[in-house]
């Protein structure tokens, strides 16, 4: 049996991925919106002025244009970029007043004149980039940043699925090639995103993962995601540590969504003709080296944004989390939701993340 699922997995990665982008599916559940409010107005957590709370207020319906859909939200993942755009301090500035909240999941209400793939009832996870709103008993998304889902599939972990297992996957498996004889070394692998990386590459590519975190409790969650060490941060011991557990050869990856001196730290970890994968910036420090560093292992540095592919290559975009959605369905991964809290709670949620007490993702049930 193990070896049969074993063999399932393998065969996923290699002939799954990346090929043609497949129909949407469809759920339908004629009864699932018998209980949803359809009211002209809903709850929202509006941000009005920068440096001042989220207010919940009742919000106006708008009308839908012929490629969107209506969605009302189950549950929002809280993102690390949630927060910078709350704060101001994302990399574009964001006209006030705004719902934050991009990653959500919930049941479609009503779909504009020209979408195709969703019908009302349909449970679906978006990723609302272009409009944000999830913060919110109802968002609107374009059709082509909605997926549907299985029934089975809770909704704060269809919340917690896209934005983090999408990144690492193309992080991983489309840029780093990565492989059952990969040894990857994954920064701040207890975070969202890293626990995500953790799961893809140990559970679904079997490879050799080395997580590095900062408590000895995030580094026992790891290691039961499937790590094969766990490391408890340290500036100092990082490289002789990973020398230590490699045997001198050093790691074919690294995976770091931290920045700053963890970054730097870590670069001297990788293997001749490593890849680098720069995925985030956890600390808010944007570290810089001399690329002539790079020259004697010969070296690959990668960055990766699922928002890149989102505008610039929508089949790849699609087709990584329909593969994502299609592992989670299957069993082969599962996201870590270390926190819940209610809409009115959000700024609850915002502080857990920052006062870096979360593991994995966090989610807001909003009904
Ligand atoms: N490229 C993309 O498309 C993409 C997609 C998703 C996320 N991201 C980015 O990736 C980064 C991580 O996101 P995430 O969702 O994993 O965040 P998260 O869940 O908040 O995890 C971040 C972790 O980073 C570690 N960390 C190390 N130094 C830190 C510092 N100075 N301040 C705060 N945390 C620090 C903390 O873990 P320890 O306590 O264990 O050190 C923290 O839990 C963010 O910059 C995010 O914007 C990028």
């Amino acid at each position: 049996m193990a070896r049969v699922f074993q063999n399932l997995k393998h065969s996923l990665c290699i002939s799954n991925l990346f090929t043609p982008s497949k129909p949407l599916l469809f759920y339908k559940n004629p009864h699932a919106l018998k209980y949803i409010r359809l009211a002209s107005t809903y709850k929202a957590a509006v941000l009005k002025e920068y440096g001042t709370p989220l207010q919940i207020e009742e919000l106006k319906r708008k009308k839908l244009k012929s490629k969107e859909v209506r969605v009302a939200v189950h549950c929002c993942g809280v993102n690390a970029s949630d927060l910078l755009m709350v704060e101001n301090k994302y990399d574009h500035k964001i006209a006030l007043p705004f719902v934050p909240g991009f990653e959500i999941s919930g049941e479609v209400l009503e779909v504009g004149e020209e979408v195709q793939t969703l019908s009302p009832g349909l449970r679906v996870v978006g990723l609302n980039k272009e409009f944000l709103g999830g913060f919110s008993e109802e968002c609107v998304l374009n059709e082509e940043d909605l997926w549907s889902i299985d029934m089975a599939v809770p909704f704060k972990y269809g919340a917690s699925l896209i934005e983090n297992y999408s990144t690492a996957l193309l992080g991983l498996h489309r840029r780093a090639k990565i492989d059952s004889s990969s040894t990857i070394l994954i920064t701040a692998a207890a975070g969202g995103l890293g626990l995500a990386a953790v799961d893809l590459a140990a559970s679904v590519y079997k490879a050799k993962v080395i997580g590095v975190c900062g408590t000895e409790d995030k580094a026992d969650l790891v290691r039961e995601k499937g790590a094969w060490a766990a490391i408890k941060y340290n500036v100092k011991h990082l490289h002789k540590k990973v020398e230590e557990v490699t045997e001198g050869k050093g790691v074919d990856v690294i995976f770091d969504a931290v920045g700053g001196e963890v970054f730097t730290n870590s670069l001297p970890c990788i293997a001749n003709e490593g890849r680098v994968i720069v995925a985030g910036f956890a600390s808010r420090v944007i570290p810089h080296i001399e690329t002539s560093q790079l020259l004697p292992k010969a070296v690959a540095l990668i960055g990766i944004s699922l928002n890149h592919y989102r505008i610039t290559n929508k089949e790849v975009y699609r087709k990584t989390s329909e593969d994502v959605i299609e592992m989670h369905e299957m069993g082969l991964i599962k996201p870590h939701v270390s926190a819940v809290f209610s809409l009115d709670e959000h700024q609850m949620a915002f502080d857990f993340i920052s006062e870096r007490k979360s593991t994995g993702k966090v989610v807001l049930e909003i009904r």
